[in-house]
């Protein structure tokens, strides 16, 4: 194992009816607090009522910051930075998905920052302090509810980067299942990959003796797998969205990659293609991850060869490492097909007039990706293998 220092200040608040936690969380931070979701989703399904309700009852000043994007962007966040700063907002509150959760992140960094926000997404600037805010979590995928990651779109740049700061944890994060169960099935799914790809992203390491870790990620694989081809055919299932839920915030907490470092390759790839075409993450992980697989498998054959025999019950009697580690591969695409993920660019109406353009994206730190080192020419073949 590599060194490493642990440090993950997120309260983490799990299970049914925790929103009730709010009415002792808020307090501690103050009384000004700005609202920040989506595109309406906790309207529809009667979370904002509870929410308002509960402020309310605190005698909370609330300011509303709605409409963040799916791929939240840059110009939103700004909205948010200029409410904060103008009304001395004391904490904010993300209610949605990764993408209100991540751009509450940048709002709060950006509220005690005085330049633009976008310095601190393409680390022009770094954050040296952050508003407080907390979070009520509503779809499993990114882990954004205990990390401090921000992925932040420019979409009149189409520049995507993630950023990060220690200020940007939540304090706080409640995770009520039932909270999840308007997910629409497409967005599950994209979820379940995005989890399964997180996890991926720490597998694939050069570090040694992970003996735990490994297991830890391989016990997360087999058990969001187990649970999802369920969980799509019966999305108010208590259970499932439980499983799921709770296998989304240890799929990027931490506690994965301690003592080693992950590639993170394929999330650099994913970004520089919704930065150009708006499409979910986790859609464009489920097509891209596969062909980065079989794209880096020669560079460590056993690897690919342990996760293929322990997670996708590849016998290698009589096989290379190689060639067990690709039955490996297949398995983990037809499983994902199974349950209704994208496999080719095409599903997204995606051609080739764009690969360059995503290339340079990608590229714009040079070479990356810790387990495999990916240069211009590499990540064209995943593109062109993808399409
Ligand atoms: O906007 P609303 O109306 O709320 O609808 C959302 C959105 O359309 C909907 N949704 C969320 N919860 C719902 C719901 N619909 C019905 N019922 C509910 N309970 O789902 C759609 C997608 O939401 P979004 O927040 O965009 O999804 P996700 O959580 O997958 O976040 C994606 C973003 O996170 C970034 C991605 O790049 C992308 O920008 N990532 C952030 C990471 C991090 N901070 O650590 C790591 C990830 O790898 C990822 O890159
Ligand atoms: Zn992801």
């Amino acid at each position: 194992m590599q060194n490493f220092t642990y440090w993950n200040p997120t309260k983490l608040i799990f299970g049914k009816d925790q929103i009730e936690q709010l009415k002792t969380e808020i307090p501690q931070y103050g009384t000004k607090v700005l609202l920040v979701y989506g595109g309406g989703s906790i309207k529809r399904n009667g979370l904002y009522d509870q929410v308002i309700s509960i402020l309310k009852d605190l005698d909370a000043n609330v300011f509303e910051l709605p409409g963040v994007e799916p791929n939240p962007r840059i110009s939103t966040a700004r909205k948010g930075v200029e409410i904060c700063k103008r009304e001395g907002i004391d904490f904010i509150l993300a209610v949605g998905g990764g993408s209100v959760i991540d751009c509450t992140k940048l709002i709060a960094a950006g509220a005690k920052y005085d330049g633009d926000a976008w310095d601190l997404v393409v680390k022009k600037a770094f954050a040296e302090e952050a508003l407080p805010f907390g979070t009520i979590l509503t779809l499993a995928a990114t882990g954004s509810e205990m990390n401090s990651g921000s992925v932040i779109t420019n979409w009149e740049t189409q520049e995507k980067y993630g950023w990060g700061s220690p200020f940007t944890f939540p304090k706080f994060s409640i995770l009520d299942p039932t909270n999840t169960f308007t997910v629409p099935k497409d967005q599950t799914i994209y979820g379940i990959v995005d989890i399964m790809s997180h996890v991926f992203e720490q597998y694939f390491h050069i570090g040694e003796n992970t003996l735990l870790q490994d297991r830890f990620c391989e016990s997360t694989l087999l058990t969001v797998m187990e649970a999802a081809s369920k969980l799509v055919n019966d999305l108010e299932n208590y259970e499932l969205r439980e499983t799921i839920l709770y296998c989304g915030t240890i799929g990027l907490n931490g506690m994965l990659s301690m003592g080693s470092r992950g590639d993170w390759a394929t999330h650099n790839i994913e970004h520089a293609v919704s930065a150009v075409y708006d499409i979910p993450h986790g859609g464009g992980l489920a097509i891209l991850f596969p062909n980065w697989m079989k794209h880096s498998l020669n560079e460590n054959p056993s690897r690919f060869k342990q996760l293929a025999v322990r997670v996708f019950g590849i016998d290698p009697t009589g096989k290379s490492d190689e060639e067990a580690g690709l039955e490996g591969v297949e398995k983990l695409r037809e499983f994902w097909s199974s349950i209704g993920a994208p496999s080719r660019l095409a599903d997204y109406e995606i051609d080739n007039t764009k690969l360059e353009e995503m290339a340079d994206k990608a590229m714009v730190n040079g070479e990356f990706g810790n387990f495999k080192k990916l240069n211009r020419e590499d990540v064209l073949e995943i593109y062109k293998a993808s399409l």
